[in-house]
């Protein structure tokens, strides 16, 4: 009898409370933030819908990806190095050059860059209003169909929950003096001293968000002008947008053409810049002879600059 009970009452209920628990569909789905990751991962806004943002912003690289220059559709490959889009939520400029203003007015141009997702805006926003599952999702959350405003502004509040707080450095400036090691507190005295990397490198997330030459351009093999492609100030010419540091142990290969594949590589370019490029243009007096640092003093920057990995994002 209590058997029978068990059985006609409880069993679907049950069942009821597992299929809820197992339903990843988009009940789940209730603000911008969690539409724009959904969006984010979703190949629906490349022309051939085989890549999304995710694809060259991988959240196991801190959402950089590992070669000098990625993929996009068509095996089209993108001409600068793919920044994290961690840490995005202060800056006060997007892009190697800073062409965007905002992270919003940012994401339209990888879904209509020809070598990134090649699709021009209006059919992005097209295909979603075929789409019945996004259309719903939108009116639910944006009390709206998709558009190309609310597309970019979903987008843009997803990236900017992806703020990194829990690294061994920031546990140690709160007063845990045991979270980092005896190197990397070395570390930071030449980060702020010697390596004078401070002076660019400021601020929570290690970037003023200003723009700098520190000797990647020649004319030569290196012919980025950075900066310059967007104001046409021949004073822009090499200068590139300071980039923040928070898990840059992560981010590999470096700079805005990713020719430096560690961040030993890194430092010794800083410490002595001339054996790897010669007659650099415009480039910033404060890096342009280097700091001849010791060996000790290179490791010791590089243990500082493994303290600022956050790997709590990377699943
Ligand atoms: C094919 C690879 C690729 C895809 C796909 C891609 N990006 Fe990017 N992303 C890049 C590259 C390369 C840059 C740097 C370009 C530059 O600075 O000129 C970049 C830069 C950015 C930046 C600027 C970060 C900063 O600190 O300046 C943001 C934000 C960003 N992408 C978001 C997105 C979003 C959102 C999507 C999807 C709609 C997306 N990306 C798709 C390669 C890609
Ligand atoms: C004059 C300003 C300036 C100084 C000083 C400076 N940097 Fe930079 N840093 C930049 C700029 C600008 C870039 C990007 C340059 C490019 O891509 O051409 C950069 C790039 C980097 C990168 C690559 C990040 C990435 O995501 O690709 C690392 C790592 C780095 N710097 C660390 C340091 C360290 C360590 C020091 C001190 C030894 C230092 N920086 C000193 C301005 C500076």
């Amino acid at each position: 009898m209590v058997k029978k009970l068990f059985i006609a009452l409880f069993l679907p209920l049950l069942l009821v409370l597992l299929a809820t628990k197992t339903d990843t569909s988009n009940t789940q789905i209730r603000t911008k933030e969690q539409l724009g990751k959904k969006l984010f991962f979703d190949p629906i806004l490349s022309s051939d819908q085989s890549i999304s943002c995710a694809s060259c912003h991988n959240p196991k690289f801190a959402f950089a990806d590992t070669v000098a220059f990625s993929k996009g559709v068509g095996n089209n490959i993108t001409t600068r190095n793919v920044p994290t889009v961690m840490n995005v939520l202060y800056r006060e400029v997007y892009f190697w050059d800073g062409r965007a203003k905002t992270l919003e007015e940012q994401a339209i141009f990888p879904i209509e860059n020809p070598v990134e997702m090649n699709l021009k805006i209006e059919d992005a926003v097209a295909r979603l209003n075929a789409s019945t599952e996004y259309v719903q999702l939108f009116k639910k959350i944006l009390h709206s169909k998709p558009s190309k405003n609310n597309l970019a502004e979903v987008l843009a509040a997803y990236e900017k929950t992806l703020e990194t707080s829990a690294t061994p450095f920031d546990k140690f400036a709160k007063g845990d003096s045991a979270a980092i090691s005896e190197s990397a507190k070395r570390g930071q005295l030449v980060f702020n001293f010697q390596g004078h990397c401070f002076d660019c490198h400021f601020g929570p997330d290690f970037t003023g968000d200003e723009f700098k030459n520190i000797g990647l351009y020649n004319e030569k093999e290196l012919v980025d002008a950075g900066r310059y492609n967007h104001t046409k100030l021949e004073s822009d010419k090499g200068k590139f947008k300071v980039p923040g540091l928070r898990n840059v142990a992560l981010t590999a290969p470096y700079m805005h053409n990713g020719m430096f594949r560690t961040l030993r590589e890194v430092i010794d370019y800083y410490s002595t810049p001339s054996k790897f490029v010669q007659n650099a243009i415009n480039v910033d007096s404060i890096t342009a002879n280097g700091f001849n640092l010791t060996e000790q003093e290179k490791q010791d920057l590089e243990a500082f600059l493994l303290a600022l990995t956050d790997s709590s994002f990377t699943k």
